[in-house]
């Protein structure tokens, strides 16, 4: 479908955290994930060149079907770049520049969110109207640059926020909210690369399926209990959902000592639930509070143990307030 055009177009892809089920959707079973506030704001303006600006990183690419040639993260974008102009009749006059409030690898989607509001900019920068979901399948043409087999849930949960259950043969499903979940989200800051997790992982599941296959079912068990919980609104349940997902992200090496020392100190401040969150093996965790005066004390703790976190308000209603 087509609306007039836009000669200065603006979108937003935001942020996730995965609640459950991270790695096991790359194999098919369900993952529950929530939108943050947090994101990239993508702007698309007339320009001589098709161009990709990105802030604060203060790298310029042009479009380029070629990954060679350039630092390699800038000849990444540039292929990246061009993977989603295919899209587009052809080759458009355009400048997009991206500005981007998350952490790089770091589990919260960043590539995902750039992808979505790169797309959704362009978009209607030519006039197209798609549906968030649309939105997130057309992004995954910039997704796949990065991360060789990504299931495409940071996608749809960047596009559509909120807190949705995905699964890659049946897509993203929205989960209504019974109560606001106040999240928090501690960076580690260690560096973490979800291809080579993903990677890790695929040589684990090659050695013994079945005992990775056990344990992406348990993963499928905890994603159906923790829907149930975020629709009853019983968040000891999903706090205890997120605790047991922790164990078997931990049978496959992606908890490090730090994110590991992280969730404890969560705990202690009374959180409900903490585990790693995204690929693992460095990255982010999430923590699970019981309100909001919880969260800015669960925040506290796990700051003080190392790294840096923020309280993530999602609401029952979409994407919404942040501290
Ligand atoms: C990354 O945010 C989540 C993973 O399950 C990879 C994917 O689903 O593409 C680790």
């Amino acid at each position: 479908m087509h609306a007039s055009r836009e000669n200065v177009a603006r979108a937003f892809g935001g942020g996730k955290v995965i609640l459950l089920g991270e790695h096991g959707v790359v194999y098919g079973r369900p993952g529950l994930a929530a939108g943050i506030r947090r994101g990239v704001t993508a702007t698309a303006e007339v320009c001589e060149h098709a161009l990709l600006q990105c802030e604060p990183w203060g790298v310029e690419v042009e479009c380029s079907a070629e990954r060679h040639g350039g630092a390699r993260g800038e000849a990444t974008l540039a292929h990246a770049f061009a993977a989603v102009l295919r899209d587009y009749p052809e080759l458009p006059k355009v400048r997009v520049r991206v500005e981007i409030d998350l952490p790089g690898g770091a589990g919260l989607g960043c590539s995902a969110a750039i992808g979505v509001a790169v797309v959704g900019a362009l978009d209607r920068f030519h006039g197209v109207v798609r549906s968030a979901q649309e939105i997130a399948e057309a992004s995954m043409a910039w997704e796949r640059v990065f991360h060789g087999n990504p299931s495409g849930i940071d996608n749809a949960v960047s596009a559509m926020g909120g807190v949705v259950v995905f699964r890659r043969d049946a897509g993203v499903r929205p989960v209504p909210l019974a109560r606001r979940l106040w999240l928090v989200v501690g960076n580690s800051e260690e560096p973490s690369s979800t291809k080579d997790m993903v990677a890790n992982v695929a040589a684990r599941h090659a050695e013994d399926e079945v005992w990775s296959n056990r344990r992406f079912d348990a993963m499928a068990e905890l994603c159906g209990r923790g829907e149930r919980a975020c629709v009853g609104g019983d968040l000891e349940a999903l706090g205890q959902a997120m605790l047991e997902n922790q164990e078997l992200l931990r049978d496959f090496d992606l908890v490090t000592p730090r994110l590991d020392a992280m969730c404890l100190a969560a705990l202690g401040a009374r959180a409900l639930g903490a585990k790693v969150t995204g690929a693992g093996g460095g990255g982010c965790m999430v923590a699970l509070a019981r309100d909001a005066a919880a969260a800015e004390g669960i925040r506290d703790a796990i700051a003080e143990t190392s790294g840096s976190a923020f309280v993530a308000a999602v609401e029952c209603s979409q994407r919404e307030a942040e501290t």
